[in-house]
């Protein structure tokens, strides 16, 4: 027998910053600086087409950027816009990135700086961790929930066989710089999106941080840039924190914390075809495993009050169509959520139940009648509100 063990140490940094690309802010060249390279770093940008609707000037600032620090990097090709959102999702997709890379000579010193929302970064971050066995991504998120969730984590993936992030990889990035500008112009939806995860990681993360959005909602969805700024934070370090110090950065075990409201969330997206988004399903997720643990006695009956009251404040609506739907049998359909999630957990099922505001605890069994009389509860509770279309 011959035993292989070694373990490799991974480092990233997430940075706030404003401005990314504006000559004189050294964020990004102190990332490639610190690389110790004998020369200049060759570096490739991909941005996301989209953003010229808002940023007209983008790419000329990347390349005035770049132009300025020669010493620590040499852009490879001029900026090339990608198309964005889920469709880039696609291993068609993935494959052109690749050859963009091979055309630009990029080889595994290279470095590639990827500029947009959560869907981009996935895709090309999918394309730099497989070419040439893997290439270091730099992330630039766009949009709020990139910024505080989606793009500051490990993973990547794309859509394959008419399953959702079925082909992906843990691929730690070179480093995360989280522009507060780009929020600037995101739309009130976009913004309710990253705070839809940032009530899930508050409730079960951090009581101070709940405060806040209790205070602030309204002020965020108002645009309030500052606030707006503070929620991303907080939510990009409880994400990254845990990622970093739950022992498990890889999701080898099955418990998934972060994942907490999800199981529903995942099968009322499926359920109502994709007209809700993953923030609202997020937000319904919340609700009901919230009431459940009410139910269970294992938490105070004003912490759902409080979450029901904080996701209207977000203009997160209630959608009561998807949980009525019914098997042959009666049974809702969203209970096929609970077995879907164990299979994707690919173990126990593991589910998080808050315990208070801030805290939660790990079950593994969920009572078939007790789930059913908090959806129930929920149905009664919230009503109904606007569903929110992923597609406008
Ligand atoms: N890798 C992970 O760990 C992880 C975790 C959670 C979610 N995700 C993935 O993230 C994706 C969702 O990310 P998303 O919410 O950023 O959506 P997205 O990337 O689809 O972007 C949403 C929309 O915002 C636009 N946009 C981007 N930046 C903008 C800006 N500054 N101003 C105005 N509009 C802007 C985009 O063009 C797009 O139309 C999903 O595919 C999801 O699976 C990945
Ligand atoms: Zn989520």
């Amino acid at each position: 027998m011959v035993t292989s063990e070694f373990s490799i140490l991974h480092h990233y940094d997430t940075i706030f910053t404003e401005g990314v690309f504006q000559v004189g802010n050294a964020a990004l060249a102190n990332v490639f600086r610190s690389l110790s390279a004998p020369g200049p770093v060759r570096v490739l940008v991909l941005f996301e087409r989209q953003l010229l609707a808002f940023y007209p000037a983008l790419p000329g600032e990347i390349t005035s950027y770049c132009g300025h620090y020669p010493d620590v990097l040499l852009l490879a090709a001029p900026p090339v816009p990608v198309d964005g959102g889920e469709a880039a999702k696609d291993m068609a997709v993935v494959m052109e990135m690749c050859r963009l890379f091979l055309q630009a000579r990029m080889c595994r010193q290279s470095c590639l700086v990827m500029v947009g929302g959560g869907a981009l970064l996935d895709a090309a971050g999918f394309a730099a961790a497989i070419f040439h066995r893997g290439i270091r991504p730099v992330r630039i998120p766009t949009t709020a929930l990139a910024q505080a969730d989606s793009g500051v984590g490990v993973k990547n993936a794309v859509n394959a066989f008419g399953q959702k992030n079925l082909l992906g990889t843990f691929a730690p990035p070179l480093a995360v710089l989280n522009d507060s500008r780009f929020l600037r112009t995101l739309p009130p939806r976009q913004i309710a999106e990253a705070a839809a995860e940032a009530v899930k990681v508050a409730m079960i993360k951090d009581a101070d941080f709940f405060a806040f959005l209790q205070e602030r909602a309204m002020a965020i969805m108002a645009g309030d840039a500052a606030a707006q700024q503070v929620m991303v934070r907080r939510s990009a370090e409880l994400h990254v924190r845990h990622i970093a110090t739950n022992g498990d950065p890889f999701e080898w075990g099955s418990a998934r914390p972060l994942d907490f409201g999800h199981w529903a969330a995942h099968k009322l997206e499926m359920l109502s075809a994709n007209r809700l988004s993953h923030g609202v399903a997020v937000g319904m997720g919340l609700l009901i495993d919230t009431q459940y643990a009410v139910l269970s006695g294992m938490l105070p009956e004003a912490v759902f009050q409080a979450l029901k009251e904080l996701l209207a404040a977000f203009q997160l609506p209630f959608c009561r169509a998807p949980l009525e739907q019914r098997d042959r049998f009666g049974r809702r359909d969203v209970f096929a959520g609970l077995e879907e999630f164990r299979e994707h957990l690919g173990g126990r099922l593991h589910i998080t139940l808050p315990t208070a505001i801030g805290q939660k605890i790990e079950v593994t069994e969920i009572d078939g009648e007790r789930m059913e009389q908090a959806i129930a509860t929920v149905v009664a509770e919230c009503g109904e509100g606007q569903p929110t279309s992923n597609q406008a």
